[in-house]
C-alpha cells in the first residue's frame, strides 16, 4: 500500500549541508539544508512521486536534475514539462550543459509532424516539453510509446499552472500517461502551492506509488515585501499615470543608493510595459522591455544585457516571472490589477520571487505598487489554493477527445471511471460529476466532433477524429466546420478564398485570449470593414473581433512587402505561427469531411503560404517554389514576374541576369530541370 509522506522542514529540523552527492558538474560546492534532505531521504533514486512546494530559488531544479541523473545512469528517459517557453529555454541550456553526452530534445508548439516527432522522441536522452505539447503527445501512441516506454519520471516544473486556463493539458496528460504507464514516476515542482498534500494524494493515487510532499518556509536569500501605496484610484488612467511617476521615482532612489543593482520590473500588460519603459529611457536609465513579442535572439540579448549590467532595469511581461533565474536585486510589480481583474496570486508571488537568487544576488527586496494597500496584503499572503480547472465543460469537452479511441467506440461508464482519476474529481464540491460529464459529451456532439447513442456508447465524428488527431478544441473545429460549409456553397474561387483568409484568422483569433480594441481601431473596423465584409457574406457572423483580425492581418500582410519590410506585429505572428496547423487541419476536413473541389483546396494552401510568409497576395504562386521567401518573391514581382512560368521563361530571356541577382542559381535549377535537363555551363553570372 502506498503511503504520502509529508516532509516539512522548520528551522530547527534543517540538516548541515552535504557536499554533492553527484557527478553532476554543478556551480556550486555544497547542497543547501533542503537539497540535502532531498539527497538524505535518497528522494532522487526511491521509485517514489516527489511534490516539492519549497519557497522561490531554494534550488527545486537542482534536485529535478538528481532526477535526471538517476535516470541517465538507469539510461532511462525523463520528460520536462515546463509551461512557458523562455523557462524551457533556459532549462534546455542547463540540461546540455550538465548532460554533454545525452541528448537533450526539446518539443514545442509544432503538433503536425508525427513521424518526424517520433523520430526524436526515440533519440531522446531528456525531452523537454512545453505543457500543452506533453498533453498533445501523451494522446499520440505512436510518439507517447516510444517517450513514455523507458521513462523514468516527468517532472512538471511551475506545477501550479494546474490552476490555470492551461492547466486541463497538464492535468490530463498526467492521468492519460500513469494510465498508459503506472511505472513512470512524477516529480512536481512549484513553490506556489499551498496545498501540497492534496495533490500529493491524487498523484499517489495515479500511479500507487509512494508520495512525498516537501514543504518549507526557509529560503536561501531574504526575500523583503514593500508595499506602496498610490491613490487617487479612479479613473484608472490617472492612477497610472500616478503609478509610472512614483515607478520611476523608486528606480531613482534604488538605484543611486546602489548604482550596481539591477531592477526587474513586472507589468501586466504590454500597454503598461511600452509607456514604463518609454518613461525611464527618457529619464536617462538604461533599459529594455522584455515580453513574448520579442524573437528568442532578442529576448537573450536583453537577458545577457541584464546579466552584465548594460541594462539597468528591465521591464517585463510575465515571460520572466516563473522560475527564471536573473541578477535582479529588486523587483518592482506595477499594480495588483489586470484590466478590471485581480492578478493571480501565484503570479505576483512568482513575480516577486526572482528578486535576489542564491549565488547571484544575496538579497532582494520586492516593491509593490498598488491601489489599495489592505487588498494587496491579501493577495501576497498566501498563494490562493490549486484547484483543477476540469470541472469546466469546454476544457473537460477537449480532455475527452482525447480519451475517446479514433477507431471504435468507448461507453459513458469508461469515460467517467477516466474522470474520477483526475485532480478535478477531487476539487468537485457541490455539483454532480456525472453532470459534468454529461455536460462535456453534450458539448463534443453540439460541436460535430462526438456522438453518444442511447446505450451511452460514445464514438468519435470525423470532425472529432480530425479534431483529436490535430489538438484542435471542439468549439474551434465547429468554427472551422461552419465557414468551410459555407465555402462550399460558394462556386467563385476568388471570393472563397478571400473566405478562407478569414477563416484561417479567425480561427487563430478565437485562441487569442486578449484581443482588446481600442474606440479608434473599432470605428476604423466598422467604417472600413466590417459592413462590407457583412454585405458580402451575410449570415456568416464570426463577430467584429475575428473581422477586425482578418482586416488587420490583411493589412499586414499587404504592407508588410514595403522597403525597408516594417517588423511584424506580435499578432501577426502568433498567427503565422498557428497558421501551418491550422491551413493542415482545414484541408483534412475539407478533403475528408467536406469533399471540396480540389480548386479550393489548392486556394487553400495559397492561402496559408501567404499568411504565414505575410506576402502580398500575388505572390502565393512563386511562394510555393522551395528557396523563395517574402523578399525574393517580392523582388520577382517588381519585375513583373508572378508565376512558375514566368520565371522559367525569364531566366531563359532577355531578364536573365536580373532574375539571377534575385534568385540564385541553386533554387533555379530544380525548376529548369522539371522543364528540361541544363547545363551548368550555359549559365554565366
Ligand atoms: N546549493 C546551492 N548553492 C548555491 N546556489 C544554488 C544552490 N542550489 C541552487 N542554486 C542556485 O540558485 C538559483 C535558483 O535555483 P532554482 O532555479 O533551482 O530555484 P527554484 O527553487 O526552482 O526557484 P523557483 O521557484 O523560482 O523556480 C539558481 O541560480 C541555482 O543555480
Ligand atoms: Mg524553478
Amino acid at each position: 500500500m502506498a503511503k504520502l509522506y509529508l516532509i516539512e522542514e522548520t528551522g530547527k529540523t534543517l540538516p548541515q549541508p552535504v557536499a554533492n552527492h553527484t557527478r553532476l558538474a554543478f556551480p556550486f560546492e555544497k547542497f543547501n539544508a533542503l537539497q540535502s534532505r532531498f539527497a538524505l531521504e535518497g528522494l532522487h533514486t526511491k521509485d517514489c512521486n516527489v511534490i516539492c512546494t519549497w519557497k522561490t530559488g531554494t534550488g527545486k531544479t537542482v534536485c529535478a536534475y538528481l532526477v535526471c541523473e538517476a535516470a541517465m545512469r538507469r539510461n532511462k528517459k525523463i520528460v520536462y514539462a515546463c509551461p512557458l517557453k523562455s523557462l524551457a529555454e533556459e532549462k534546455v541550456r542547463e540540461l546540455r550543459k550538465l548532460f554533454p553526452a545525452r541528448n537533450v530534445e526539446v518539443f514545442t508548439g509544432d503538433y503536425t509532424d508525427i513521424e518526424a516527432r517520433r523520430e526524436r522522441a526515440l533519440r531522446a536522452d531528456i525531452a523537454v516539453v512545453t505543457t500543452e505539447l506533453l498533453d498533445s503527445v501523451s494522446r499520440t501512441r505512436l510518439v507517447s510509446d516510444v517517450l513514455l516506454k523507458n521513462c523514468m519520471a516527468i517532472i512538471s516544473d511551475e506545477a501550479h499552472i494546474i490552476a490555470t486556463d492551461r492547466g486541463p493539458s497538464l492535468e490530463g496528460a498526467l492521468v492519460r500517461i500513469s494510465t498508459a504507464n503506472p511505472a513512470v514516476r512524477h516529480v512536481l515542482l512549484s513553490a506556489t502551492v499551498p496545498n501540497g498534500k492534496e495533490l500529493g494524494s491524487w498523484i499517489m493515487a495515479l500511479n500507487g506509488k509512494d508520495t512525498y510532499v516537501l514543504t518549507s518556509s526557509w529560503t536561501p536569500v531574504s526575500l523583503k515585501w514593500h508595499i506602496v501605496e498610490v491613490k487617487p484610484r479612479k479613473p484608472r488612467k490617472e492612477w497610472r499615470r500616478e503609478a509610472i511617476n512614483r515607478a520611476s521615482l523608486l528606480v531613482r532612489m534604488l538605484l543611486s543608493s546602489e548604482p550596481e543593482s539591477r531592477i526587474l520590473l513586472f507589468v501586466w500588460t504590454k500597454g503598461e510595459g511600452r509607456l514604463i519603459c518609454e518613461r525611464l529611457a527618457k529619464e536617462g536609465f538604461r533599459c529594455a522591455f522584455h515580453n513574448a513579442e520579442l524573437e528568442l535572439d532578442d529576448r537573450l540579448s536583453l537577458e545577457e544585457g541584464f546579466d552584465d549590467g548594460s541594462i539597468q532595469v528591465l521591464v517585463s511581461t510575465t515571460t520572466l516571472a516563473w522560475g527564471r533565474n536573473t541578477n535582479a536585486r529588486h523587483v518592482i510589480l506595477f499594480g495588483e490589477k489586470r484590466g478590471l481583474e485581480d492578478v493571480d496570486g501565484w503570479d505576483i508571488l512568482q513575480a516577486g520571487g526572482r528578486a535576489g537568487r542564491p549565488g547571484r544576488v544575496d538579497k532582494g527586496d520586492v516593491w509593490f505598487i498598488v491601489a489599495d494597500a489592505e487588498h494587496a496584503a491579501s493577495l501576497i499572503k498566501e498563494p490562493p489554493e490549486i484547484t483543477s480547472r476540469l470541472v469546466e465543460t469546454s476544457p473537460l469537452a477537449f480532455q475527452l477527445l482525447g480519451e475517446i479511441p479514433i477507431k471504435g467506440e468507448i461507453t459513458a461508464d469508461k469515460l467517467f471511471r477516466w474522470y474520477k482519476k483526475t485532480f478535478a474529481f477531487r476539487c468537485i464540491r457541490d455539483e454532480d460529476p456525472l453532470d459534468l460529464l454529461i455536460d462535456a459529451l453534450d458539448l463534443l456532439e453540439r460541436c460535430g466532433c462526438a456522438v453518444t447513442d442511447s446505450r451511452g456508447v460514445v464514438r468519435l465524428t470525423n470532425v472529432g477524429v480530425v479534431a483529436r488527431r490535430f489538438y484542435v478544441k471542439p468549439e474551434e473545429i465547429h468554427c472551422l466546420c461552419r465557414v468551410l460549409m459555407k465555402i462550399k456553397e460558394i462556386p467563385d474561387s476568388e471570393e472563397a478564398c478571400d473566405l478562407l483568409s478569414i477563416l484561417f484568422t479567425a480561427h487563430s483569433a478565437s485562441q487569442t485570449k486578449s484581443l482588446y480594441l481600442t474606440i479608434e481601431e473599432r470605428a476604423e473596423l466598422e467604417s472600413t470593414y466590417v459592413e462590407e465584409w457583412r454585405k458580402k457574406h451575410r449570415g456568416l457572423i464570426l463577430g467584429d473581433v475575428h473581422a477586425y483580425v482578418a482586416y488587420s492581418v490583411k493589412s499586414w500582410h499587404f504592407f508588410n512587402s514595403q522597403n525597408p519590410p516594417q517588423p511584424v506585429p506580435f499578432k501577426a505572428r502568433e498567427f503565422v505561427y498557428d497558421m501551418e496547423r491550422i491551413s493542415e487541419v482545414c484541408i483534412c476536413l475539407a478533403r475528408e469531411v467536406f469533399s471540396l473541389p480540389e480548386d479550393t483546396i489548392k486556394a487553400m494552401k495559397k492561402t496559408s503560404v501567404i499568411l504565414r510568409y505575410g506576402a502580398p497576395y500575388e505572390a502565393g504562386e512563386l511562394l510555393e517554389i522551395r528557396g523563395i521567401g517574402t523578399k525574393r518573391a517580392v523582388e520577382l514581382l517588381k519585375l513583373g514576374i508572378r508565376t512558375k512560368k514566368q520565371l522559367i521563361d525569364s531566366v531563359k530571356g532577355k531578364m536573365r541576369d536580373r532574375v539571377l541577382k534575385v534568385v540564385p542559381l541553386s533554387v533555379l535549377k530544380p525548376l529548369l530541370e522539371e522543364e528540361e535537363p541544363i547545363v551548368e555551363s550555359a549559365f554565366s553570372f
